[in-house]
């Protein structure tokens, strides 16, 4: 059962203790009006937040789930930067460690090349490469 967070197009819930799903409605061309599924893990050190594809904007969909808590630890997974131009995608990347404050990123399939070289660059030995089978321990 959804429970609305206030904001009728990113309902939100939480499925086990600490453990949320919420939604972003995306309003970008070519996949606007695309509902799309994040889940999000509560941890002692800040929000690991998972993502599937982030048709709506990868930041749209983390502002989406400082609704849950404003402090995120961690983001994983595809951050759909295919149509994003290089400028734009170091932009994103200075903001994931300047505005946001990442301890980690693992960035998956649609996060192109050129954000994985630029997050590896910034994050170094915090940076992962979100995968099928891929394990991340988070701070318990
Ligand atoms: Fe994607």
């Amino acid at each position: 059962m959804w429970v609305s967070s206030g904001a009728p197009k990113a309902p939100l819930a939480e499925v086990l203790p600490g453990f949320w799903l919420f939604s972003t409605l995306s309003d970008v061309m070519g996949t606007k009006e695309m509902n799309e599924i994040a889940m999000t893990v509560r941890t002692p050190q800040g929000l690991a937040v998972v993502v599937g594809c982030s048709h709506p904007g990868i930041e749209k969909v983390l502002e989406a789930a400082t609704k849950i808590d404003a402090r995120v630890y961690s983001v994983f997974g595809g951050f759909h930067l295919v149509d994003v131009s290089d400028a734009e995608v170091s932009s994103i990347v200075t903001r994931f460690r300047d505005k946001w404050k990442f301890e980690r990123v693992a960035a998956g399939h649609c996060a192109v090349e050129f954000a994985f070289s630029g997050i590896n660059r910034v994050f170094g030995a915090k940076f992962d490469r979100a995968g099928v089978w891929t394990v991340i321990a988070l701070p318990r």
